[in-house]
């Protein structure tokens, strides 16, 4: 075979739009990626920018009322028909792509076993017998690094701590052995310390089954130098590299390198309201770049030629940006009105001291 093998997932201008009594919701609106067998790709934004929505969707899992658009191809299958007919590909979600949410409480029920709960998705979809499933959750105890897990299969939920309890989730999500897994906040709820031993163990237990992996997370922090690809989300859409939001996402980041009482850059304003997206551009009012076709007309998403996209009318480090950042610099404000100094720092991102914003 010649060329470049298909990615083993591969999302096409996906949108979703959740009807509501105040209107509809534009929570995912035309997202594109593709995720190669092995790779590890971050999926970083703020509340509400659509993250859990598109991983949910992956994953089949939003209700009824969702409206779908656009394509997600798995290993060569379209997920979206698939679907449709769930009762036939019931060994697909939970099997091949599999996730591990937020809370593990939420997603481990309070009243089974630990062991149960692990054992009960390998009986029912790898038909395994209950001695056999039993002793594999054991394994799987063991490979996410529970101490003395023969004893801990018979425990309940309620009786490990919050780290323990998110190995127990992992150790599920991962027990029929998914071509993809998906962690959506995997590790929000923890302490810090307990935080690198989990992504730490997501990463090794990754590679040492050349799964493919998905990191949800609303902190950069998480993601950086941590996987291969990081997708930032804003609004719905993707944002990637050279992004003027990603570039302001990473200004925001204290640095460790930075002489002390460095300000902060907070990126001023809020997300749009997702009943009534703006028809240019959704950034364009905390843009610094911004300019007048950025209010009239949304951006395409446009190859930059290395792999990666942006959905931008003047990337960051292109000419034009430069062009449109010096001219909204000498005008005081940007096309939206954004107020900016000279330096190209938007006034309203300006902070006094520690906690406090101007
Ligand atoms: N079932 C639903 N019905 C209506 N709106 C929904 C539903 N699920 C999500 N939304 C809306 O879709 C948008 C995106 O939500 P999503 O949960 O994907 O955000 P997120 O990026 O995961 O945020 P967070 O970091 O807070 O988890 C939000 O405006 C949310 O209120
Ligand atoms: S399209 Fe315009 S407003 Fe939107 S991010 Fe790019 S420069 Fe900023
Ligand atoms: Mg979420």
């Amino acid at each position: 075979m010649t060329g470049r093998q298909a990615p083993l997932l591969s999302v096409r201008d996906l949108k979703v739009v959740f009807p509501t009594p105040i209107g509809m919701v534009h929570a995912v609106d035309g997202v594109s990626f593709d995720l190669e067998a092995g790779q590890s790709m971050g999926i970083v934004g703020e509340s509400g920018s659509g993250k859990t929505v598109t991983a949910k969707t992956l994953m089949n899992l939003l209700p009824s009322y969702a409206l779908v658009d656009g394509s997600v191809t798995f290993d060569g299958r379209d997920l979206r028909s698939l679907a449709a007919q769930r009762k036939t590909e019931k060994h697909l979600w939970g099997v091949e792509i599999s996730m591990v949410f937020q809370d593990p409480m939420t997603s481990l029920n309070p009243v089974k076993k630990v062991g149960e709960q692990i054992a009960e998705s390998l009986r029912y979809h790898l038909g395994q017998t209950r001695t056999a499933a039993r002793r594999q959750a054991g394994d799987l105890l063991e490979q996410v690094g529970i101490p003395e897990p023969g004893r801990r299969l018979d425990e309940y939920p309620h009786q490990l701590s919050g780290g323990l309890r998110q190995r127990v989730v992992i150790a599920a999500a991962l027990a029929c052995e998914p071509r993809v897994l998906i962690a959506d906040e995997p590790t929000t709820s923890l302490d810090v310390t307990v935080q690198k031993h989990i992504l730490d163990l997501l990463d090794d237990l990754r590679v040492a089954r050349g799964m493919a992996m998905i990191l949800v997370t609303h902190d950069l922090g998480v993601v950086k130098g941590r996987t291969d690809e990081v997708m930032v989300m804003y609004a719905g859409l993707f944002s990637q590299q050279r992004h003027p939001y990603t570039e302001a996402l990473i200004e925001t980041i204290p640095k460790i390198n930075s002489a002390s009482h460095t300000r902060l850059v907070p990126i001023p304003g809020q997300p749009p309201v997702t009943t009534s997206p703006p028809t240019g551009c959704p950034f364009a009012d905390r843009c610094r770049y911004a300019t007048d076709l950025c209010v009239t007309q949304g951006p395409p998403l446009t190859p930059l030629g290395n792999g990666h996209h942006v959905a931008c009318h003047t990337p960051v480090g292109t000419p034009a940006a430069a062009a449109a950042l010096a001219a909204n610099a000498a005008r005081g404000h940007t096309a939206t009105g954004l107020e900016i100094h000279q330096s190209g720092v938007p006034i309203g991102a300006v902070t006094d001291g520690p906690g406090e914003q101007t």
